[in-house]
């Protein structure tokens, strides 16, 4: 079904518009129990509901009636029940049953839940609001190879726009000083250039950095291990980052992003990595937690809060080439260039 722009949304409707046509995650499979689960996507508030545990349905989380939120409701008997009057609706979102009413004292057929496009892939839960997805979810092969052992991190909810965001993972210019405290190199922030290859979904790019490798040495030691990284990018807001070692081991750091807002962001990040698969997952999650913590503050603060896209809006060095073609490239999918996201 297509979801309308919701009332009140503070998104600019063009904008919204064309971030409604993409696929975007909004929970884990993981994070699903026997209780609705409230998630949100572009101001769109969404119920999560298993009325058995096969099956997953998902609906605006507003009743027909008159208009409870039905997260706060109950499943029972294979429905959900809404708070406010009881109301019951099947997996379809068909109501079932009104319990103020006698038997067929009310056409029951004519109510029923707004329900939402969703697919499953890598653990995670993608909803598209247009009923007709433009674009293709990510392609990330690593993810799914048996060689590498998968990582999920709890997902965060970042007080920032997912266009500043992403911008943010994939900026190379800000290791060397924000990352200073975990595998940034302080002694070597220059940038080489670096080529910026546009592909269907997105862009790939591939950087060298002499990172300093901390994770894989359980001690305090540390060595400087000249890396490549290797990006690539899916439009709107998915993220690859492939890190490769001379030794032969590979870590690749996944980053989605549900926006939940214009400028509140839930972000959904796993790890894959060929090596030391016997490291307790606690442990990475508690080391990317720490990374993102040193990226959360200053993404946060940015302003303006939306990512502009008009290049006259902000000074860029030769470092950012990947983020003006990231920023034109929302140019390109028909948002105005006055507009941010
Ligand atoms: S608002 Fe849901 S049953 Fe009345
Ligand atoms: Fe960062």
């Amino acid at each position: 079904m297509q979801i309308m722009y919701p009332e009140n949304s503070t998104y600019d409707p063009e904008v919204w518009k064309i971030l409604s046509a993409f696929w975007h995650p909004v929970a884990r499979l993981s994070d699903l129990t026997n209780k609705p689960l409230p998630i949100k996507l572009l101001d769109v508030p969404l119920v999560i509901y298993q009325t058995n545990i096969k099956t997953i349905s998902i609906a605006v989380d507003i009743c027909p009636h008159r208009g409870a939120p039905l997260s706060k409701g109950r499943i029972e008997r294979e429905r959900i029940i809404c708070p406010y009057h009881g109301l019951e609706y099947d997996h379809s979102g068909q109501c079932k049953r009104v319990p103020a009413s006698e038997p067929h004292a009310d056409n029951c057929a004519a109510i029923k839940l707004k329900m939402v496009n969703w697919c499953e892939r890598y653990g995670l839960i993608w909803i598209n609001l247009s009923g007709k997805p433009k674009k293709p979810l990510p392609e990330w092969p690593t993810l799914e190879d048996n060689n590498f052992i998968v990582v999920d991190c709890q997902s965060e909810l970042w007080n920032a726009s997912a266009g500043r965001h992403a911008e943010n993972f994939n900026d190379v210019a800000h290791l060397s000083f924000i990352h200073a405290g975990t595998f940034g190199n302080p002694n070597d922030p220059l940038i080489e250039r670096y080529k910026v290859e546009k592909t269907e979904v997105g862009f790939n790019r591939i950087f060298n950095y002499n990172e300093v490798d901390k994770i894989d040495h359980l001690s305090d030691k540390s060595e400087i291990i000249p890396k490549i990284y290797s990006y690539r990018y899916t439009y709107p807001f998915s993220s690859e980052l492939f890190i490769s070692s001379p030794d032969g081991r590979a870590l690749s750091i996944y980053d989605s992003i549900c926006p939940e807002s214009p400028t509140t962001s839930r972000i959904f990040i796993s790890l894959a990595r060929n090596y030391d698969k016997e490291t307790p997952k606690e442990e990475l999650q508690k080391w990317q937690a720490t990374v993102n913590d040193e990226d959360r503050w200053v993404v946060e603060s940015q302003l303006p809060k939306l990512l502009p896209l008009s290049h006259r809006s902000e000074k860029h060095i030769a470092a950012d080439a990947w983020s003006l073609e990231f920023r034109a490239g929302f140019v390109n999918l028909g948002i105005g260039r006055n507009k941010g996201l």
